[in-house]
């Protein structure tokens, strides 16, 4: 090859037909070398994020006219922040939450914060540039508009409990995996036994009795068949400890981990019934020690410290058949303990959940050594948008970015999952609605301007009327 390439080059030539090899070389090169930058810019998303490169430089209440940066708005105003530089690597965005911005030029991005998105309160008309960001770490039941797909193909980039999602906070109510083997509040079973004379084996501890997943339905049932102590303000059968009902108390103090550490189990049931969305219900007994009996997110097994580290409630047919179990578990100390290898011999086998907590590089509890997911999704929504505005000005093609109905898509509550046999109530409805709102937004903006709340209610109304959900 090289001795081709040899004699190709130093053959006896006049001049002229050198410079113009030379010439076809260097034009060579040249396209290999833009080529290779465009296969280095369409990499982008392969990199992770590292939000440690996030920085805010100043305040700057104004943007200058000058300033050719991306603009990025809280549409639903969340940081407090009127107006900032932030800077992403080599990125740097304008972020506030005044809306005026809304028709400059520069603007690229909305972030929403899912408890308060509004159909009636929308950046529109939508322009091919506007990317639409979605934050939710919250409850399914603070907004079903995210169960729908219409709506989430309207995001580009998203931050919520499915893993899913473009930044997933799945893991957000576990401040670190050193918790979950973590003896500080271990009760040795022996221990447990003796206390047994005075309480209960079980353990619930719940103030939002009114809940799309109807704990309290299965709770109240299981009650009829086996002890349980109810501390909280739903199905209370035992007082607080008089130096806990202070209200100003947080409910993850210090004295309620000692109190929960006590019993065998601890029911640790979820609000909604979603997957991904896993919160401290899980593990919050899972670092006092006691065995969570858990209900909530269909796919839990997936993040579990080892297949034995919690009792699920799926996979007992009814509430009877879990007394049992519990009761059987309650007697033989044996078998308890296979329950809790997690705290006896640090047991945690489940490889993706060390991976999720080795790579987050987000802290959760307002721990001032880390980034917390806020500052992380603007990082990566600025990273995001800073690149295609480059691409923009250079007329390069816009990378695409895309949500979909997995970055979030909870099931309808059923109002049954229990033991209540109506599928009606509160929560479906408010599902229903939310399918008849889809619907209209989804009609409304293909009309390509701005909407007043009178117009959404009304095609909402005429949805309704047609049966058209
Ligand atoms: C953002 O999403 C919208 C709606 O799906 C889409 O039209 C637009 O092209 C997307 N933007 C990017 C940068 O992919
Ligand atoms: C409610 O429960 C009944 C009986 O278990 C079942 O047949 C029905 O499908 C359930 N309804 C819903 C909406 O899941
Ligand atoms: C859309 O219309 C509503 C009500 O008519 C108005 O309050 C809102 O500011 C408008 N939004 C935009 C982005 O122009």
């Amino acid at each position: 090859m090289f001795k081709f390439f040899y004699r190709f080059c130093f053959r006896k030539r006049n001049f002229r037909s050198k410079v113009a090899l030379l010439i076809v070389g260097i034009v060579i090169v040249f396209y290999i070398l833009i080529i290779t930058l465009n296969e280095i810019e369409n990499n982008l998303e392969e990199e992770p994020i590292s939000i440690s490169e996030f920085q805010s430089i100043n305040q700057a209440q104004e943007l200058s006219k000058d300033d050719k940066y991306p603009i990025v708005i809280w549409w639903t105003p969340f940081t407090g922040d009127s107006g900032s530089f932030k800077k992403c690597g080599h990125n740097k965005c304008f972020f506030t939450d005044q809306k005026k911005y809304f028709s400059d030029p520069r603007t690229r991005a909305f972030l929403f914060y899912g408890s308060d998105f509004k159909p009636t309160d929308l950046p529109l008309p939508r322009s091919p540039l506007h990317d639409w960001a979605l934050l939710h770490e919250e409850s399914p039941k603070n907004n079903f508009l995210f169960s729908m797909e219409k709506v989430m193909k309207l995001f580009n980039h998203t931050a919520t409990f499915r893993r899913e999602s473009d930044l997933p906070l799945t893991l957000q109510y576990l401040e670190s995996l050193e918790k979950i083997p973590s003896t500080k509040y271990f009760v040795p079973t022996s221990a447990k036994n003796d206390k047994g004379k005075t309480i209960a084996p079980v353990v619930y501890l719940h103030s939002d009795c009114n809940t799309p997943s109807e704990r309290d339905s299965y709770v109240e049932e299981l009650m009829k068949i086996m002890p349980v102590d109810s501390y909280g303000k739903c199905l209370q059968n035992k007082p607080l400890p008089s130096h806990l009902v202070d209200p100003a108390r947080n409910m993850l103090s210090h004295e309620v981990f000692e109190l929960l550490s006590q019993y065998k189990f601890h029911l640790a049931f979820e609000n909604a019934v979603c997957d991904d969305y896993i919160t401290e219900k899980l593990w919050r007994p899972l670092t006092v020690g006691s065995v969570p009996v858990y209900f909530g997110s269909p796919s839990v097994e997936d993040w579990l410290p080892n297949p034995e580290s919690a009792i699920l409630i799926k996979n007992f047919r009814n509430p009877k058949h879990l007394a049992e179990h519990l009761m059987s578990l309650h007697s033989n100390t044996e078998a308890y303990e296979r329950h809790l290898e997690h705290k006896t011999k640090g047991k945690i086998t489940n490889q993706r959940l060390k991976d999720a907590m080795a790579q987050r590089d987000w802290g959760i509890n307002n721990d001032p050594n880390q980034k917390n997911f806020i500052e992380c999704f603007e990082c990566l929504v600025c990273r995001r948008v800073a690149e295609n505005f480059r691409r923009d000005q250079k007329n390069i093609e816009r990378l695409k970015f895309r949500s979909r109905f997995e970055h979030y898509g909870c099931p309808k509550p059923v109002g049954n999952n229990t033991l209540k046999t109506d599928g009606v109530g509160w929560w479906p409805e408010l599902y229903d609605k939310a399918v008849y709102e889809a619907h209209a937004m989804e009609n409304l903006m293909a009309k390509g301007r701005n909407y007043s709340s009178t117009d959404f209610y009304q095609e909402v109304i005429d949805l309704l009327e047609n049966g058209a959900g």
